[in-house]
């Protein structure tokens, strides 16, 4: 009896779809991000950055750079450096960046986050604030690439290669990185103790597990994917890190399934999106440590009395009777908000799935945008 070597099989291990096996990659994708570059104890992290203890003192602003999903992640990040490493932080589109001087350029840090190193847009923006006398920062998946090479510094993120369109993994890997990036920053500035830093670092450390316990939950996420699949539209809302997570879970929906599907700051909808909001259109809230949770149990019950459907991406479990469904994120703290992604990333696929798409090859998408 012959069997058939299926390649493509085997180079998906086992998986139907890249996007899928790469979504269940997180928890190893993390560990790799963290591996040699943390020490817990002293709180203390090493990134093996080339730039001055005096430099960071005179650090004037942070400028994110950052497109699709690398933009959301750049929005977590701002929350995390602003907290704890008190400097200013912006965050901007690439291809709506105009690089802003400040009194000196060379106070200004420019970080391009970019899981391939070659979107056209964020090179684009880079070179400007290059030109201008920035100074510049790559975080990025892939050895050697453009912006790996034009950067004064690069962090990798260390995610392995992601072949799917849709970004899962890289976006973890990035939160990761960009969180070891801030911890870095907190401790050269002295605006965060070794305590603080050790606790933040503990969360970290936590993180594969997390994902690891949502993962092993798939056929509920499954089922409540059948049950919505048919869905008008689909809104996702979230608050502080739930905001660019809300985002990143709409964006990894329209681009798979090609259902329409937003996200949302969760006190905006009031403001006009609510007139979407009937009882075809699912709400998804995402309700964990950093979203102010309870602030946006309001905006949950906003919905409900307009007859929408809410899912709860929750680790609150007092509120989970709010809700029609809830999917349960295990209470590990500050990365909690990256976990309630995997749910989503999960969803996605699973809606999509149910339609039949082009899941690994979304129509009209490229994996690296190289053109502006
Ligand atoms: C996300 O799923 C998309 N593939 C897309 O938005 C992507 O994040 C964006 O094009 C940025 O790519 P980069 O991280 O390689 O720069």
């Amino acid at each position: 009896q012959t069997v058939e070597w299926d390649a493509d099989a085997a180079e998906k291990g086992g998986y139907e779809h890249y996007m899928r096996k790469e979504i269940h990659e997180q928890p190893h994708a993390v560990r790799q991000a963290l591996s040699g570059r943390v020490d817990e104890f002293a709180g203390t992290v090493d990134l093996d950055l080339s730039i001055s203890k005096e430099y960071y003192h005179s650090l004037d602003e942070i400028q994110i750079i950052a497109c699709g999903t690398s933009y959301y992640a750049g929005l977590y990040a701002a929350e995390l450096l602003e907290q704890y490493a008190d400097v200013r932080v912006s965050v901007h589109i690439a291809s709506e960046y105009e690089f802003r001087a400040n009194r000196d350029p060379w106070r200004t840090l420019v970080v391009a986050v970019t899981q391939s190193g070659e979107t056209a847009d964020t090179l684009r923006a880079l070179r400007k604030a290059d030109g201008a006398g920035a100074r510049t920062l790559a975080v990025t998946n892939t050895v050697g690439s453009t912006m790996a090479r034009e950067a004064d510094d690069t962090v990798y993120i260390r995610s392995g290669p992601e072949i799917g369109v849709a970004a899962t993994k890289t976006f973890a890997s990035q939160v990761t990185t960009l969180t070891l990036l801030t911890v870095y920053f907190g401790r050269q500035r002295n605006t965060l103790s070794s305590n603080e830093a050790s606790t933040i670092l503990k969360e970290l450390s936590d993180l594969p597990g997390a994902i690891q316990q949502v993962l092993d939950a798939e056929s509920i996420v499954r089922e409540t994917a059948e049950e919505f699949a048919d869905s008008d539209a689909f809104f996702f809302i979230g608050r502080r890190f739930g905001y660019p997570v809300a985002l990143e879970g709409a964006l990894k929906l329209k681009e798979i399934s090609y259902d329409h599907a937003e996200g949302f700051a969760s006190g905006e909808l009031k403001h006009g999106p609510l007139a979407l909001v009937t009882e075809n259109t699912p709400v998804l809230a995402i309700l964990t440590e950093g979203t102010s949770a309870h602030e946006t149990l309001h905006n949950v019950k906003e919905v409900e009395s307009r007859g929408a459907p809410a899912i709860g991406v929750s680790s609150e479990t007092d509120l989970n009777p709010v809700f029609d469904t809830v999917l349960e994120v295990p209470n590990v703290g500050l990365m909690e908000p990256v976990v309630a992604n995997v749910y989503l990333q999960l969803f996605a696929y699973h809606v999509a799935s149910q339609k039949d798409r082009s899941i690994d090859k979304p129509r009209n998408l490229a994996k690296s945008v190289t053109v502006e």
